[in-house]
């Protein structure tokens, strides 16, 4: 619930200002108020009637509008709030917001708010793929701007791929976690998760069984604790959860660099099933067979250690590190001597003996690796393991 949480909600001129529409009512719902703000373009898509009668409030809609100053000036409407939200967050609000300008009413709140801001961007796949808003995007994840979305579909425009606003749903969960009280409030965690896809050319890649499911599930549960939470993500075949900042990769070369961005953190966990090898030789082109019944060399490279890397750091490094490690073998001898190899904090180690069922299944049967030995745990659903640990990275943090 969002009882008398106050949120002024910045309304971008795109198609999906219209589920902002169900945004307000929703949040309402919950107990919010909203204060809404439309941009000159938004106009173009809802009414400022319809919007001020679903929010039961005022609509601002101009930096020069003299009663509006009169009665309450744009420096506090920016900040007689618990949380400042734009939805839909489009390209060019994005751009504004990350270069600093303040020329309407909308940009000029968001320069002058002292509260948490949470954008849940929307526009064509094109215009999101660009580098210009892919380098927008990570000044404002630099700044502490929170991102709910977007999510991956059929578009307005016909086009398919990300770029559509999260569901009103997924949004207000993220509302909630950036409001939650809950004891990792304040606090950061990175937590990597699902398979790397390697290419062999553009259309064939090296991949693993790894669902994502695991990573998934303790970032949700460390979402519901109350923690900020960068979920850098492979291809995976679980989708990712609500109320986290989504870093999507494809590579183990992407996850480190995605990693390296989201520094710094009070704790990072590395779920990803990460390929420990690229193909050097991929080709920029389909490879073709050419007859003569032989098959082509690939040649490997490893790839970074990304948890290593992170452990060892030095200055920097999150106080609390943990690895996985997917053992076959040997779990308990193979895990601790991966944790002093990496030099990590713990390693969650587990049997994905095809037997075990583990490795895409909906259960877990960990032994946690610590200073303090190994810790055998009983055979539990993942989001049950998730929890557990969850609270045990809060308790390691001094937020239990
Ligand atoms: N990991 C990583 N980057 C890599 C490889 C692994 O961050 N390039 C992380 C995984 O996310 C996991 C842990 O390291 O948390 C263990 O991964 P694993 O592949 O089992 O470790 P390896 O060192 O490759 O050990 P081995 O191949 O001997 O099993």
């Amino acid at each position: 619930m969002l009882t008398n949480k106050r949120i002024l909600l910045i309304i971008g001129g795109g198609i999906a200002a219209f589920k902002s529409l169900d945004l307000i009512r929703r949040l309402r719902d919950q107990g919010a108020s909203v204060t809404p703000v439309m941009t000159k373009a938004a106009e173009e898509f809802v009414t400022p009637l319809s919007t001020s009668a679903l929010a039961a409030q005022k609509v601002y809609r101009d930096l020069f509008d003299l009663t509006d100053e009169a009665e309450m000036g744009h420096i506090e409407l920016s900040r007689a709030a618990d949380l400042v939200v734009v939805a839909p967050a489009t390209a060019d609000l994005m751009a504004k917001m990350a270069h600093g300008h303040a020329n309407d009413l909308a940009s000029t709140l968001l320069m002058a708010t002292d509260k948490r801001v949470l954008i849940a961007p929307a526009m064509n796949v094109r215009m999101w793929e660009h580098p210009a808003t892919q380098r927008n995007l990570a000044m404002l994840r630099g700044d502490g701007v929170l991102i709910a979305g977007p999510d991956e579909g059929n578009m307005a425009c016909g086009e398919y791929g990300p770029g559509r606003m999260s569901e009103v749903l997924d949004i207000i969960a993220a509302i909630d976690a950036a409001l939650g009280d809950g004891p990792m409030k304040g606090r950061h965690v990175i937590v990597t998760s699902g398979p790397t896809h390697e290419p062999i050319d553009p259309v064939r890649y090296i991949a693993n069984r790894s669902s994502g499911a695991q990573g998934t599930a303790l970032a949700a549960a460390l979402r519901d604790l109350g923690a900020r939470v960068s979920f850098v993500t492979g291809p995976a075949s679980v989708p990712p959860p609500a109320g986290v900042d989504v870093i999507r990769v494809e590579t183990a070369a992407q996850m480190a660099e995605a990693v390296a961005a989201a520094h710094p953190a009070d704790a990072a966990i590395f779920a990803a099933a990460v390929a420990d090898w690229r193909v050097e030789n991929a080709s920029g082109s389909k490879m073709k067979k050419d007859g003569s019944g032989t098959a082509p060399a690939l040649e490997f490279a490893e790839n970074p250690d990304i948890l290593a890397g992170v452990a060892q750091m030095g200055e920097g490094r999150p106080k609390l590190v943990v690895g996985f490690a997917a053992e076959t073998d040997d779990v308990v001898a193979n895990a601790t001597a991966k944790r002093a190899r990496k030099s990590c904090d713990w390693i969650v180690a587990n049997d994905v003996s095809p037997e075990t069922g583990i490795m895409g299944g909906h259960e877990n049967r960990i032994v946690l690796i610590t200073d303090d030995g190994a810790e055998e745990w009983p055979r539990l659903p993942k989001d049950e393991v998730a929890r557990w640990l969850a609270s045990r990275i809060a308790t390691a943090l001094g937020a239990g």
